[in-house]
C-alpha cells in the first residue's frame, strides 16, 4: 500500500480526504497540531474506516518533528499539504500569524521533503489567487490578479515558493497544485463534516447553524452586485468530490504522468450559484424556513467566480458528482448530528 502523508489531516478537507484515501487503498498518515481542528474527527474517520488511522501531533513548521515522522514512518509516497489557517478575514487582523504559519510550514515542508527524497506533493491552493478576474469562468490560464486579503496572498506566494523550488537544479519534488473553490457539505455518514470554532466564517456553516437555532438569522453581503439577483456569486463543491480530486493528483503524480513538474488544477463544479441561490436550495433541502435579511457588501468579497472545470476532467479525469441540493442536505444532517 502507498503510504500518503496528509498534513492538517484531521481538519475538514483534511479528513474527509483521509477516508477517500484509505477507502481508495491508500495507507495514509495524518500530521495535525490541532490548532484548528478537533481530536472529534479522528474518531469521526475511525468509525467510518472501522480501524485507526495513525496520526502524529505535531506543527508541520517545526522541521526535526517533521523528519522524525519521516524516519519512523519509512518510505512516504506523497505528502498532500492541507495544514494551513483558512479565515479570509483573520487574516487582515493577524497577518504576519498567516505568512509565518501558512508560508512557512510549506518552506519546511519542501525542505524536509528534498531532505528525505519524498518527490511527490499535492498543494491545497485556492480560487483567491485570481483575485477580482476580468473574465468568468476563470481556466488556470486565466492571469492571477493582486489578492485581496493576507489569505489569498500567502497562497500566491505558496505557489509561486513551489515553481521556484521545482526550478532548482537539484529539485526531485514533483507538485500538483489544486486550486479549491469553495467546499461545503459533509461526510454522507455524517461521521465527519466541518467543525467552525465561534462564529462561522463562511456561508454555509453559518446557514446551518441559524436554521439550528444557534444563530438568530443570516445576514447576505450585499445584494447590488451585478450578478442575476445582485448578491455574490461562487462555485460550491460538495467536501466528498473535493477530497476525491486528491486521489486523482496523487494517483497522476505516482504514476509520473504529469507534463511538468508543477502542474495546476481548478477543482470547482463549473457553476455559479449566488448566495440567495444557496438560501433557497438549502430551504428545500432541510425544509427549514431561513431566517435572513440583507446586509451591506464584506469588504475584501469578490462579486462572482466559478471555475472553467475542464482541465480537471480531461487531463485528472476528474468531475464532481454531488449537486448543490445534495451538498446542503448533507450540511444540514451534519449539523443535526453536532446537535445530538
Ligand atoms: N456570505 C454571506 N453571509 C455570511 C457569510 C458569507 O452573505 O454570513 C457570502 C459571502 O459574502 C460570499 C459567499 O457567501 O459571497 C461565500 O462566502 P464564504 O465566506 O463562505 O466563502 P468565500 O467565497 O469568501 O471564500 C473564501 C475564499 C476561499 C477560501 C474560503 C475559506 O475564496 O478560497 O474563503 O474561508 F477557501
Amino acid at each position: 500500500m502507498k503510504k500518503i502523508l496528509v498534513t492538517g489531516g484531521a481538519g475538514y478537507i483534511g479528513s474527509h480526504t483521509v477516508v477517500e484515501l484509505a477507502q481508495a487503498g491508500y495507507e495514509p498518515i495524518i500530521i495535525d497540531n490541532f490548532s484548528n481542528s478537533q481530536e472529534s474527527a479522528l474518531a469521526g474517520i475511525q468509525a467510518i474506516l472501522g480501524r485507526e488511522v495513525p496520526c502524529h501531533r505535531i506543527d508541520c513548521g517545526d522541521a526535526e518533528a517533521l523528519r522524525q515522522v519521516f524516519k519512523a514512518e519509512g518510505t512516504i509516497d506523497g505528502v498532500i499539504h492541507f495544514a494551513a489557517f483558512k479565515a479570509v478575514g483573520e487574516s487582515v487582523q493577524k497577518p504576519l500569524a498567516y505568512f509565518h504559519n501558512n508560508v512557512g510550514s510549506l518552506v519546511t515542508l519542501l525542505q524536509v521533503m528534498q531532505e528525505v527524497g519524498a518527490t511527490n506533493l499535492v498543494f491545497s491552493s485556492s480560487c483567491t489567487v485570481y483575485g477580482v478576474p476580468d473574465a468568468l469562468p476563470v481556466t488556470e490560464a486565466t492571469p492571477t490578479k493582486p489578492a485581496n486579503s493576507p489569505y489569498g496572498r500567502t497562497k500566491q506566494m505558496c505557489e509561486d515558493i513551489v515553481h521556484d523550488a521545482a526550478a532548482a537544479p537539484d529539485n526531485k519534488v514533483h507538485t500538483i497544485l489544486l486550486r479549491y473553490f469553495n467546499p461545503i457539505g459533509a461526510h454522507d455518514s455524517a461521521k465527519i463534516g466541518e467543525l467552525p470554532l465561534g462564529v462561522p466564517n463562511n456561508l454555509v456553516p453559518f446557514i446551518t447553524q441559524t436554521a439550528a437555532g444557534i444563530r438568530e438569522k443570516l445576514t447576505i453581503n450585499g445584494d447590488d452586485y451585478d450578478t442575476p439577483d445582485g448578491t455574490n456569486v461562487r462555485d460550491y463543491i460538495h467536501v466528498v468530490d473535493l477530497a476525491k480530486a486528491h486521489i486523482a493528483a496523487v494517483q497522476r503524480l505516482l504514476d509520473r504522468k504529469a507534463s511538468e513538474v508543477v502542474e495546476t488544477f481548478n477543482v470547482g463544479t463549473g457553476h455559479g450559484n449566488t448566495v440567495l441561490e444557496v438560501v433557497q436550495t438549502f430551504e428545500k433541502a432541510s425544509g427549514q424556513k431561513l431566517n435572513y435579511s440583507i446586509g451591506p457588501r464584506r469588504p475584501g468579497d469578490v462579486p462572482a467566480i466559478y471555475a472553467d472545470a475542464t482541465k480537471a476532467a480531461e487531463v485528472l479525469g476528474f468531475k464532481t458528482t454531488t449537486s448543490l441540493y445534495d451538498s446542503l442536505a448533507s450540511a444540514w444532517k451534519w449539523q443535526q448530528t453536532l446537535g445530538k
